[in-house]
């Protein structure tokens, strides 16, 4: 693991949630104290719900500056807002619906759209828009959520996937025959690897053998490959997932 990563374990998912929902009150105020502006990533699958539900709620919600928070996503199936596969359908239902960001500062991945790589292209211009990045130049999120699938992905950056090898493009569509639902938008690299900060979230006994993998810096697998050049990165595990490690503090 590299020297500017840390685990953090924490009793069960409950706890999880509860550090991830301090972190990101955290995350939001350094950032608007220092740029007026929180830019956050969120997650998708099902372990950050229960995060997502805990920011919603007091205290954490009253502490968020939701007026000069911006929502992104790490990566979205092709399926519409309102599907139960959406990975915006479940940050709407957990947390969006719930809390006063302006609807115009949620910044959704099209995945419904046919042609994915128009979609991904209209992404990019979003993200541009909304950091103020000229050509080249990469959007610092101040804080980026990412999940572990038991395979090693993170976001929709799969094992053995093209994408993994994008040098520029800030988001791409991947094409996961693995996955249940093959066609993705996903963040790339080089963009989770600008951010200022990447929090993952790992719970469950299902992920230790896959936790223990991502851990080791020698590992290939894309979660490893999350590296922010000048960043801090933050694993939050719960004990179950946490069964097979020698590393980590509590939380
Ligand atoms: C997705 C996520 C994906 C997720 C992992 C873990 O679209 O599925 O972006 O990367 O974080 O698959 O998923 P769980 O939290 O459901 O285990």
């Amino acid at each position: 693991m590299g020297s500017d990563a840390s685990v953090t374990i924490c009793a069960d998912a409950n706890g999880l949630a509860e550090s991830t929902a301090q972190l990101v009150v955290e995350a939001a105020n350094e950032a608007v104290e220092a740029r007026g502006r929180f830019m956050l990533c969120l997650a998708g699958g099902e372990t950050p719900r229960a995060s997502y539900a805990r920011l919603a709620c007091s205290p954490y919600s009253a502490r968020i500056p939701w007026d000069r928070t911006w929502i992104f996503f790490g990566d979205e199936r092709a399926v519409p807002p309102d599907d139960a596969d959406s990975n915006y359908r479940m940050a709407h239902e957990a947390l969006l619906s719930r809390v006063p960001v302006a609807p115009a500062q949620v910044v959704r991945m099209r995945g419904e759209d046919a042609d994915a790589e128009a979609a991904a292209a209209a992404y990019a211009v979003a993200l541009a828009d909304a950091f103020g990045t000229r050509r080249g130049e990469l959007p610092r999120f101040d804080l980026v959520l990412l999940g572990l699938g038991v395979d090693g992905h993170t976001a929709s950056l799969f094992p053995n996937s093209p994408v993994l090898l994008e040098r520029f493009r800030s988001v791409a569509a991947a094409h996961v025959a693995a996955a249940q639902i093959p066609e993705r938008l996903t963040l790339t690299f080089p963009v989770l690897n600008a951010a200022a900060r990447v929090l993952f979230l790992v719970t469950g006994a299902e992920k230790a053998k896959i936790l223990r993998k991502a851990l080791d810096e020698r590992a290939t697998l894309p979660a490893t490959m999350v590296r922010p050049t000048d960043g801090e990165l933050i694993w939050l595990v719960d004990r179950a997932a946490a069964a097979l490690l020698q590393v980590g503090q509590a939380c």
